[in-house]
């Protein structure tokens, strides 16, 4: 029994921000070795015009071979109404909005204001039919941002029970450019919950400032049970300047199998994942401590 559900978002938010270009056929071994580890969610990519982030381009390809996977939820993000029109022809069993709480952020990502945002995604809750996909709205720079600075809380839980009204499933907090703390992530998570219930659901963490594994945990006492991680640390958005990798994926499910905390990762298997991901994108950076150091001795995952 899982404990703790893990989305890995490094084919989604990794690659995104990734220097060099992952090719198709290779991001399909890399999704398929993170589902063999036991992910059950995998954000696989982004509908968004393909001149603005041409590593998404192939995002069709990579939903459809994805929902091949027995078992995995397929994640896509999507900025527009158009880009969940093109999420839901291609059968996406979910679809994440990134909705900014900063308004220079929001200007600068999607070219909208935080309201505008929110009426598309109400647009897009209307437009699915009975057995269409969950839609997650991620408040991004939830926690602060480095155009505008300080994000006040009360427009965060403002924007979360907008989204709410406008019939999300459910909604993340998102750490985009790391400057979340953990005495930060308890007060917002417990502020946003005493309004949306549990509706909110999952934490979206970026190690930029080496607080993120900190900050998981400060939303777990917290109640959270759904994380967005990315293998290798990679991550970050292109239009946020000086954002950086999510937290790492391995990392996270360590932290969490030696607490005793059931992930449903197999910690080999995802290294034979990571082993996948340095094959198809030879040149980029990966992170972690896990992976640099190897398990402890006599490790023994949770039951
Ligand atoms: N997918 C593909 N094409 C799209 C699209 C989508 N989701 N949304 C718009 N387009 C096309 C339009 O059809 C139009 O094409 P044309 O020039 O051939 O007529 C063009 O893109 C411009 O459309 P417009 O609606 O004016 O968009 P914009 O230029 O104002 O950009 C967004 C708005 C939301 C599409 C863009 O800012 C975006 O994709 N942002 C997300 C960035 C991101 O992924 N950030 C990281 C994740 S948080
Ligand atoms: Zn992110």
């Amino acid at each position: 029994m899982r404990q703790v559900h893990i989305c890995e978002v490094g084919p989604r938010d990794g690659l995104q921000n990734a220097h060099h270009l992952m090719p198709t056929e290779a991001k399909k071994r890399w999704i398929t070795a993170l589902a063999a580890a036991g992910l059950e969610e995998i954000e696989v990519g982004s509908f968004v015009p393909p001149k603005l982030i041409p590593a998404m381009a192939d995002t069709a390809e990579i939903v459809s071979h994805a929902l091949s996977i027995p078992g995995l939820r397929v994640v896509a993000l999507a900025p527009n109404v158009k880009g969940f029109e093109r999420a839901l022809a291609a059968g996406a069993h979910k679809v994440t909005f990134p909705v900014s709480a900063s308004r220079k952020h929001s200007e600068a990502n999607v070219r909208m204001t935080p309201e505008q945002m929110v009426a598309q995604v109400r647009t897009c809750v209307g437009m699915r039919g009975g057995g269409g996909p969950i839609i997650e709205a991620g408040i991004s720079t939830a926690f602060g941002c480095t155009l505008q600075g300080e994000v006040p809380e009360d427009e965060v839980v403002r924007l979360a029970v907008q989204l709410a009204e406008a019939g999300v499933d459910c909604v993340a907090l998102a750490d985009t450019v790391g400057y979340a703390n953990p005495a930060q992530i308890r007060r917002l998570f417990r502020r946003v919950r005493a309004e949306i219930g549990d509706k909110l659901e999952a934490a979206h963490l970026h190690n930029t400032r080496g607080l993120g594994l900190a900050n998981a945990l400060a939303a777990f006492e917290e109640g959270v049970r759904h994380f967005d991680s990315s293998m290798g640390g990679l991550g970050g958005c292109p239009f946020a300047p000086g954002a950086s990798g999510n937290i790492v994926t391995e990392d996270l499910v360590f932290m969490f199998e030696a607490m005793g905390v059931a992930t449903g990762i197999d910690l080999d298997r995802l290294m034979e994942a990571r082993r996948t991901l340095v094959e198809g994108l030879p040149q980029e950076p990966v992170y972690g401590h896990l992976p640099a150091a190897g398990l402890p001795k006599g490790f023994r995952a949770a039951a």
